[in-house]
């Protein structure tokens, strides 16, 4: 039988980290939104041999709100790098996470912490991110000049979430250095192989016991104690679910945030107007959106198709997997006009950088869009003048749309 399934209208590879090396491949996106929306992108040796590849808006969003047809628990909400046995593999403890759980498993594990992250915990919280930010501000200032990633960007988020989670302040390093060893695998600066990501999760694991340890003699109000007395089928959290809800939350609001905040700042090197804009009228909330579009720290995401199901006129069939391409769908003009533009004052700006809606939507999207609000304020208030020395230099990898270090100085 010939496969008629619609091919990539360029040539490009999506597995390979190689291809993101120097950015987003925007150019070769908007070819594929045009021409072949909806592809099939072969992956030898994968579960499937490929995937399909959505790239508009409209797409993504309609995957994204059916998790009954397309599941992110059947083969994990990671699209596999690997052959079929290592993600067969991988699978049984990565489905130990809600990220690649379905409905009502999901939500299940979602309600113990959702309560953490709603708006008024968040504007709760302000006064206290303030602190960080006017801290991280004062370093800087000091420093003069040095790498905006790891003095400003990579501080607050990791400072916010050490705070919700009940990890101490001084701890923050090694969940810095653990994160970046557990995602940026595909980037040789931070581990050598899928072992040393493997590695780091187990180190993450031993810390976060022992902090279990210490919350069970002492509880206090944050999410470790919360997660310790929570119950699901009248029981508690196994360890190794505790573990891997630890690991979540500790990654998944520090890497992301931190990509934002660089791809903003840098965004605001490359337009000197929005950041005089910006310095002048502080349309924070419009801007704090812009900022998260342009940024689209998580390059995709994938499903697998419960049943068959035609989208954007291609016929999926079940066991198929579809990766979501956010980082595609948000330059959709469709959607977002003039979407290769920056733009502060951008009105009705429906990007879906914290996924298309659905069960998954980002747990932390309040609390990342506060920690930018308030960072961008301070940085505008306090160093206005801040400006890039240097090229950035962008993570290897398909998966997380990075900046490794952004040179800057603070001050004149
Ligand atoms: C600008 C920053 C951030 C971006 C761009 C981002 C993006 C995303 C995306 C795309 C998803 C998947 C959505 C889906 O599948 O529909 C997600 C899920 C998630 N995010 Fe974020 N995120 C950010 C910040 C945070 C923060 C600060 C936290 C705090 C802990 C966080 C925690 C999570 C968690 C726990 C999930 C899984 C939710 C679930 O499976 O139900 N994120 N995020």
């Amino acid at each position: 039988m010939t496969d008629t399934r619609p091919r990539c209208p360029v040539d490009i590879d999506l597995i390979d980290p190689d291809t993101f090396e120097d950015g987003l491949p925007l150019a070769q996106f908007a070819v594929m939104r045009e021409q072949a929306p909806v592809f099939w992108h072969p992956q030898p040796g994968s579960w499937g041999d490929g995937f399909w590849v959505v790239t508009r808006h409209a797409d993504v969003v309609e995957v994204s709100r059916l998790p009954e047809v397309f599941s992110s628990y059947e083969r994990g909400a990671l699209l596999s790098t690997g052959s079929e046995q290592d993600e067969d593999q991988a699978l049984q403890m990565t489905r130990l996470l809600m990220l690649n759980m379905d409905p009502p498993e999901h939500s299940q594990l979602r309600n113990i912490v959702q309560r953490a992250f709603t708006p008024r915990t968040i504007r709760a919280l302000e006064s206290r991110l303030q602190e960080f930010a006017d801290d991280i501000v004062d370093r800087a200032l000091a420093k003069g000049e040095g790498d905006f990633v790891k003095d400003v960007a990579a501080e607050l988020p990791l400072l916010a979430i050490c705070e919700l989670i009940g990890i101490p302040a001084e701890d923050r390093i090694k969940i810095f250095d653990l994160s970046n060893r557990l995602i940026g695998f595909d980037d040789p600066e931070f581990a050598t192989s899928v072992d040393d990501a493997h590695l780091a999760s187990m180190e993450m694991y031993g810390y976060a016991n022992e902090l279990a340890e210490q919350r069970q003699k002492e509880p206090r109000e944050d999410i470790i104690t919360r997660l310790l007395q929570a119950e699901v089928d009248g029981g508690s959290l196994t360890v190794e679910q505790f573990d891997v809800f630890f690991l979540l939350l500790s990654v998944a609001g520090n890497e992301t945030t931190r990509n934002a905040i660089t791809h903003g700042m840098h965004a605001f090197f490359q337009s000197p107007e929005q950041w005089e804009v910006f310095k002048k009228e502080r349309p924070l909330d419009t801007a704090v959106e812009e900022i998260i579009r342009w940024g689209t720290p998580v390059i995709q995401f994938q499903r697998t198709a419960l049943s068959d199901y035609e989208l954007a006129g291609q016929q999926i069939a079940k066991g198929d997997r579809v990766a979501i391409y956010y980082s595609a769908a948000n330059r959709d003009e469709t959607a977002l006009p003039d979407a290769d533009r920056f733009d502060v004052r951008r009105a009705d700006n429906e990007h879906i950088a914290f996924g298309g809606g659905g069960p998954h939507f980002c747990l932390g999207a309040n609390l990342a869009r506060a920690e930018i609000r308030i960072l961008f304020d301070t940085i505008a208030d306090r160093m206005p003048d801040i400006a890039q020395t240097g090229e950035p230099r962008m993570l290897r990898s398909a998966f997380i749309n990075g900046i490794k270090e952004l040179p800057v100085r603070y001050a004149p």
